[in-house]
Protein backbone atom coordinates (compact mmCIF):
# COMPACT_ATOMS: atom_id res chain seq x y z
CA UNK A 1 0.00 0.00 0.00
CA UNK A 2 1.44 3.19 -0.81
CA UNK A 3 0.89 6.83 -2.23
CA UNK A 4 0.36 6.94 -6.00
CA UNK A 5 0.49 9.13 -8.56
CA UNK A 6 -0.53 9.44 -12.59
CA UNK A 7 2.25 12.17 -13.49
CA UNK A 8 3.47 12.76 -16.75
CA UNK A 9 0.89 10.37 -18.35
CA UNK A 10 2.01 7.06 -16.57
CA UNK A 11 1.21 5.66 -13.09
CA UNK A 12 4.17 5.75 -10.70
CA UNK A 13 4.69 5.68 -7.04
CA UNK A 14 4.15 9.04 -6.02
CA UNK A 15 7.87 9.26 -4.45
CA UNK A 16 9.00 8.90 -8.37
CA UNK A 17 6.76 11.91 -9.25
CA UNK A 18 8.94 14.92 -9.39
CA UNK A 19 8.42 18.23 -10.71
CA UNK A 20 11.87 21.06 -11.34
CA UNK A 21 12.17 23.51 -9.15
CA UNK A 22 11.12 26.28 -11.37
CA UNK A 23 8.43 25.16 -12.77
CA UNK A 24 5.49 28.13 -13.09
CA UNK A 25 3.16 26.81 -10.59
CA UNK A 26 5.45 26.36 -8.00
CA UNK A 27 6.15 30.01 -7.93
CA UNK A 28 3.25 31.45 -8.92
CA UNK A 29 0.60 29.27 -8.05
CA UNK A 30 -0.99 29.25 -11.59
CA UNK A 31 -2.78 25.78 -10.93
CA UNK A 32 -6.15 24.73 -10.27
CA UNK A 33 -6.40 21.43 -8.31
CA UNK A 34 -10.01 19.10 -6.82
CA UNK A 35 -10.08 17.13 -3.81
CA UNK A 36 -12.52 13.70 -4.13
CA UNK A 37 -12.93 11.43 -1.60
CA UNK A 38 -12.83 7.71 -2.07
CA UNK A 39 -14.71 6.61 1.14
CA UNK A 40 -14.04 2.94 2.16
CA UNK A 41 -16.90 0.75 3.23
CA UNK A 42 -15.44 -1.64 5.23
CA UNK A 43 -18.45 -3.29 5.26
CA UNK A 44 -19.20 -3.97 1.97
CA UNK A 45 -15.58 -4.11 1.67
CA UNK A 46 -15.33 -1.60 -1.38
CA UNK A 47 -14.50 2.04 -2.37
CA UNK A 48 -17.31 4.77 -3.17
CA UNK A 49 -15.57 7.60 -4.56
CA UNK A 50 -18.19 10.18 -4.13
CA UNK A 51 -19.79 12.19 -6.92
CA UNK A 52 -16.59 11.97 -8.96
CA UNK A 53 -18.47 12.80 -12.46
CA UNK A 54 -19.25 16.32 -10.57
CA UNK A 55 -15.45 17.01 -9.93
CA UNK A 56 -13.73 15.81 -13.12
CA UNK A 57 -14.51 13.23 -15.99
CA UNK A 58 -11.32 10.70 -15.36
CA UNK A 59 -13.57 8.11 -13.50
CA UNK A 60 -11.47 5.66 -15.34
CA UNK A 61 -8.26 6.66 -14.17
CA UNK A 62 -8.81 7.29 -11.09
CA UNK A 63 -10.10 4.20 -10.57
CA UNK A 64 -7.17 2.28 -11.67
CA UNK A 65 -5.08 4.66 -9.26
CA UNK A 66 -6.88 3.99 -6.59
CA UNK A 67 -6.28 0.30 -7.35
CA UNK A 68 -3.23 0.40 -7.86
CA UNK A 69 -2.11 2.21 -4.33
CA UNK A 70 -3.87 -0.64 -2.62
CA UNK A 71 -5.64 1.11 0.16
CA UNK A 72 -8.82 -0.33 2.24
CA UNK A 73 -9.26 2.78 3.76
CA UNK A 74 -10.60 6.18 3.36
CA UNK A 75 -8.51 7.62 0.12
CA UNK A 76 -8.15 11.48 -0.85
CA UNK A 77 -7.50 11.91 -4.64
CA UNK A 78 -6.15 15.05 -5.41
CA UNK A 79 -5.94 16.14 -9.58
CA UNK A 80 -4.07 19.34 -10.02
CA UNK A 81 -3.85 20.93 -13.33
CA UNK A 82 -1.05 23.49 -13.82
CA UNK A 83 1.48 25.60 -15.85
CA UNK A 84 4.37 23.23 -15.89
CA UNK A 85 7.03 25.45 -18.11
CA UNK A 86 10.13 26.04 -15.78
CA UNK A 87 10.85 29.35 -16.85
CA UNK A 88 10.53 33.00 -14.67
CA UNK A 89 7.80 35.66 -15.03
CA UNK A 90 4.26 36.43 -14.26
CA UNK A 91 1.75 35.29 -16.60
CA UNK A 92 -0.78 32.37 -18.06
CA UNK A 93 -0.23 32.94 -22.01
CA UNK A 94 2.50 30.86 -23.88
CA UNK A 95 3.23 28.48 -20.96
CA UNK A 96 3.04 24.37 -21.22
CA UNK A 97 0.44 22.71 -18.97
CA UNK A 98 0.37 19.60 -17.36
CA UNK A 99 -1.76 17.63 -15.31
CA UNK A 100 -1.17 14.85 -12.66
CA UNK A 101 -3.50 12.69 -9.84
CA UNK A 102 -2.13 11.66 -6.25
CA UNK A 103 -3.73 9.17 -4.14
CA UNK A 104 -3.26 9.15 -0.67
CA UNK A 105 -4.83 8.48 2.78
CA UNK A 106 -7.35 10.65 4.31
CA UNK A 107 -6.99 11.31 8.16
CA UNK A 108 -9.80 13.15 9.81
CA UNK A 109 -9.53 17.02 8.55
CA UNK A 110 -12.41 18.38 11.55
CA UNK A 111 -13.28 16.97 14.52
CA UNK A 112 -17.04 15.55 13.12
CA UNK A 113 -17.69 13.72 16.41
CA UNK A 114 -17.18 16.31 19.27
CA UNK A 115 -17.56 19.76 16.82
CA UNK A 116 -15.37 22.52 16.72
CA UNK A 117 -14.42 26.01 17.62
CA UNK A 118 -14.31 28.73 15.36
CA UNK A 119 -12.96 32.26 15.11
CA UNK A 120 -14.24 35.60 12.57
CA UNK A 121 -10.90 35.61 11.04
CA UNK A 122 -8.92 39.16 10.49
CA UNK A 123 -8.26 38.24 6.94
CA UNK A 124 -10.98 38.95 4.29
CA UNK A 125 -11.73 36.44 1.72
CA UNK A 126 -10.46 36.81 -1.76
CA UNK A 127 -12.87 38.78 -3.92
CA UNK A 128 -13.89 37.74 -7.41
CA UNK A 129 -12.57 40.94 -8.99
CA UNK A 130 -8.90 39.83 -7.49
CA UNK A 131 -8.92 36.04 -8.26
CA UNK A 132 -11.96 34.09 -9.14
CA UNK A 133 -13.00 32.07 -5.63
CA UNK A 134 -15.25 29.76 -7.72
CA UNK A 135 -12.36 27.20 -8.13
CA UNK A 136 -10.09 25.73 -6.54
CA UNK A 137 -7.50 27.98 -7.37
CA UNK A 138 -3.44 27.21 -5.79
CA UNK A 139 -2.47 30.75 -5.38
CA UNK A 140 -6.11 31.47 -3.45
CA UNK A 141 -5.29 29.50 -1.11
CA UNK A 142 -2.72 31.56 0.71
CA UNK A 143 -5.83 33.71 1.53
CA UNK A 144 -6.76 30.54 3.35
CA UNK A 145 -3.22 29.38 4.81
CA UNK A 146 -3.27 32.81 6.49
CA UNK A 147 -6.83 32.29 8.28
CA UNK A 148 -6.57 28.44 9.26
CA UNK A 149 -3.15 29.17 10.72
CA UNK A 150 -4.17 32.32 12.48
CA UNK A 151 -7.13 30.48 13.80
CA UNK A 152 -4.92 27.61 15.04
CA UNK A 153 -2.48 30.02 16.65
CA UNK A 154 -5.53 31.82 18.94
CA UNK A 155 -6.26 27.76 20.08
CA UNK A 156 -9.24 27.41 17.20
CA UNK A 157 -9.77 24.62 15.37
CA UNK A 158 -11.43 26.95 11.88
CA UNK A 159 -11.36 30.33 10.53
CA UNK A 160 -14.77 31.66 9.08
CA UNK A 161 -13.85 34.29 6.28
CA UNK A 162 -16.22 37.41 5.90
CA UNK A 163 -15.85 39.08 2.54
CA UNK A 164 -15.10 42.79 1.89
CA UNK A 165 -18.09 44.08 2.92
CA UNK A 166 -18.21 42.20 6.24
CA UNK A 167 -20.60 39.32 5.14
CA UNK A 168 -20.17 35.65 6.33
CA UNK A 169 -18.16 33.67 3.30
CA UNK A 170 -17.12 30.58 4.46
CA UNK A 171 -14.39 28.46 6.31
CA UNK A 172 -10.79 28.18 5.05
CA UNK A 173 -11.81 25.17 3.00
CA UNK A 174 -15.72 24.48 4.20
CA UNK A 175 -18.70 26.14 3.15
CA UNK A 176 -20.86 27.32 6.22
CA UNK A 177 -24.54 27.03 7.27
CA UNK A 178 -26.71 27.68 10.17
CA UNK A 179 -29.68 27.42 11.25
CA UNK A 180 -31.83 30.30 12.44
CA UNK A 181 -35.02 30.91 13.05
CA UNK A 182 -35.75 27.15 11.76
CA UNK A 183 -34.23 27.92 8.77
CA UNK A 184 -31.03 26.17 6.93
CA UNK A 185 -29.74 29.50 5.58
CA UNK A 186 -26.05 29.31 3.24
CA UNK A 187 -24.33 32.62 2.03
CA UNK A 188 -24.93 32.87 -2.03
CA UNK A 189 -22.29 32.31 -4.32
CA UNK A 190 -22.07 35.88 -5.22
CA UNK A 191 -20.20 36.36 -1.18
CA UNK A 192 -16.74 34.71 -2.98
CA UNK A 193 -17.85 31.05 -1.56
CA UNK A 194 -16.44 28.05 -3.42
CA UNK A 195 -19.41 26.39 -4.81
CA UNK A 196 -18.84 23.36 -2.86
CA UNK A 197 -19.89 19.53 -3.69
CA UNK A 198 -20.57 18.69 -0.17
CA UNK A 199 -22.60 22.07 0.27
CA UNK A 200 -24.66 21.39 -3.02
CA UNK A 201 -25.52 17.82 -1.37
CA UNK A 202 -26.68 19.13 2.06
CA UNK A 203 -28.94 21.39 0.48
CA UNK A 204 -29.90 18.46 -1.86
CA UNK A 205 -30.88 15.83 1.41
CA UNK A 206 -32.50 18.50 3.28
CA UNK A 207 -34.78 19.04 0.44
CA UNK A 208 -35.38 15.25 -0.42
CA UNK A 209 -35.22 13.76 2.74
CA UNK A 210 -36.30 16.54 5.38
CA UNK A 211 -38.53 18.56 3.24
CA UNK A 212 -36.42 21.39 3.81
CA UNK A 213 -35.41 24.21 1.38
CA UNK A 214 -32.27 25.91 2.23
CA UNK A 215 -32.36 29.70 1.71
CA UNK A 216 -29.22 30.96 -0.15
CA UNK A 217 -29.07 34.63 1.47
CA UNK A 218 -26.32 37.30 2.94
CA UNK A 219 -25.34 36.31 6.45
CA UNK A 220 -24.46 39.16 8.91
CA UNK A 221 -21.74 37.79 11.39
CA UNK A 222 -23.84 38.91 14.28
CA UNK A 223 -26.00 36.18 12.61
CA UNK A 224 -24.04 33.26 13.54
CA UNK A 225 -23.95 34.20 17.14
CA UNK A 226 -27.58 34.03 17.61
CA UNK A 227 -27.91 30.84 15.35
CA UNK A 228 -29.50 27.91 16.92
CA UNK A 229 -26.57 25.70 14.64
CA UNK A 230 -24.00 26.39 12.81
CA UNK A 231 -21.69 23.48 10.55
CA UNK A 232 -18.81 23.61 7.96
CA UNK A 233 -19.68 21.06 4.66
CA UNK A 234 -16.68 20.00 2.51
CA UNK A 235 -14.85 16.98 0.93
CA UNK A 236 -12.15 16.82 3.69
CA UNK A 237 -14.58 17.86 6.55
CA UNK A 238 -17.45 16.09 5.76
CA UNK A 239 -20.10 17.81 8.00
CA UNK A 240 -18.71 19.13 10.85
CA UNK A 241 -20.77 21.09 13.52
CA UNK A 242 -19.36 24.65 14.85
CA UNK A 243 -20.05 24.55 18.63
CA UNK A 244 -18.44 28.06 19.00
CA UNK A 245 -17.73 31.03 17.56
CA UNK A 246 -15.82 34.08 18.90
CA UNK A 247 -16.20 32.25 22.44
CA UNK A 248 -19.60 32.39 21.93
CA UNK A 249 -21.41 29.50 22.48
CA UNK A 250 -24.04 28.46 19.19
CA UNK A 251 -27.47 27.33 19.98
CA UNK A 252 -26.95 24.93 23.22
CA UNK A 253 -23.57 24.16 22.59
CA UNK A 254 -24.20 20.97 21.46
CA UNK A 255 -24.36 19.43 18.21
CA UNK A 256 -27.91 20.36 16.80
CA UNK A 257 -30.47 18.79 16.05
CA UNK A 258 -30.48 18.91 12.32
CA UNK A 259 -26.93 19.11 11.84
CA UNK A 260 -27.11 15.31 13.79
CA UNK A 261 -29.65 14.14 11.08
CA UNK A 262 -27.33 15.90 8.00
CA UNK A 263 -24.59 14.18 9.28
CA UNK A 264 -26.31 10.78 9.37
CA UNK A 265 -27.98 11.72 5.61
CA UNK A 266 -24.80 12.03 4.69
CA UNK A 267 -22.68 9.34 6.19
CA UNK A 268 -25.01 6.91 4.28
CA UNK A 269 -24.60 8.83 1.32
CA UNK A 270 -21.07 9.25 1.06
CA UNK A 271 -20.53 5.30 1.31
CA UNK A 272 -22.64 4.67 -1.83
CA UNK A 273 -25.67 3.06 0.94
CA UNK A 274 -28.87 5.05 -0.19
CA UNK A 275 -29.64 3.63 -3.16
CA UNK A 276 -31.80 6.14 -4.59
CA UNK A 277 -28.30 8.48 -5.38
CA UNK A 278 -26.41 6.22 -7.11
CA UNK A 279 -25.86 8.87 -9.76
CA UNK A 280 -23.47 10.12 -7.10
CA UNK A 281 -21.36 6.90 -6.47
CA UNK A 282 -18.78 5.61 -8.42
CA UNK A 283 -17.87 2.56 -7.03
CA UNK A 284 -14.58 0.28 -6.83
CA UNK A 285 -14.69 -3.53 -5.31
CA UNK A 286 -12.63 -5.21 -3.89
CA UNK A 287 -12.03 -7.33 -6.41
CA UNK A 288 -10.34 -4.87 -8.79
CA UNK A 289 -8.15 -3.66 -6.02
CA UNK A 290 -6.39 -6.75 -5.11
CA UNK A 291 -6.42 -7.98 -8.83
C1 LIG B 1 -12.15 27.16 0.02
C2 LIG B 1 -13.06 25.97 -0.01
N1 LIG B 1 -14.37 26.13 0.25
C3 LIG B 1 -15.22 25.09 0.24
C4 LIG B 1 -14.78 23.80 -0.03
C5 LIG B 1 -15.77 22.66 -0.05
O1 LIG B 1 -15.96 22.20 -1.36
P1 LIG B 1 -16.33 20.66 -1.64
O2 LIG B 1 -17.57 20.39 -0.88
O3 LIG B 1 -16.53 20.60 -3.13
O4 LIG B 1 -15.19 19.85 -1.17
C6 LIG B 1 -13.42 23.58 -0.30
C7 LIG B 1 -12.93 22.25 -0.59
O5 LIG B 1 -11.76 22.03 -0.84
C8 LIG B 1 -12.54 24.69 -0.29
O6 LIG B 1 -11.24 24.52 -0.54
Amino acid sequence: MSDYAFFRKQFMPLSEAKIGVLTHALHYGTACFEGIRGNWDSKQERFCIFRIQDHYKLCQLTRELVERSGYQEDVYIRPLAYKSSETVGVRLHNLEDDFLIVVTTLPPYLDTENGVRCCTSSWRRVDDTMIPPRGKICGIYVNSALAKTEAWENGFDEAILLTQDGHVSEGSGENIFLVLGGKLITPPSSDNILLGITRDTIMKLAKNELGIDTVERQVDRSELYVAEECFFTGTAANVAPILEIDHRPIGTGKIGKMTAKLQKLFAEVMLGRNPKYSDWYYLVSPKAVTA
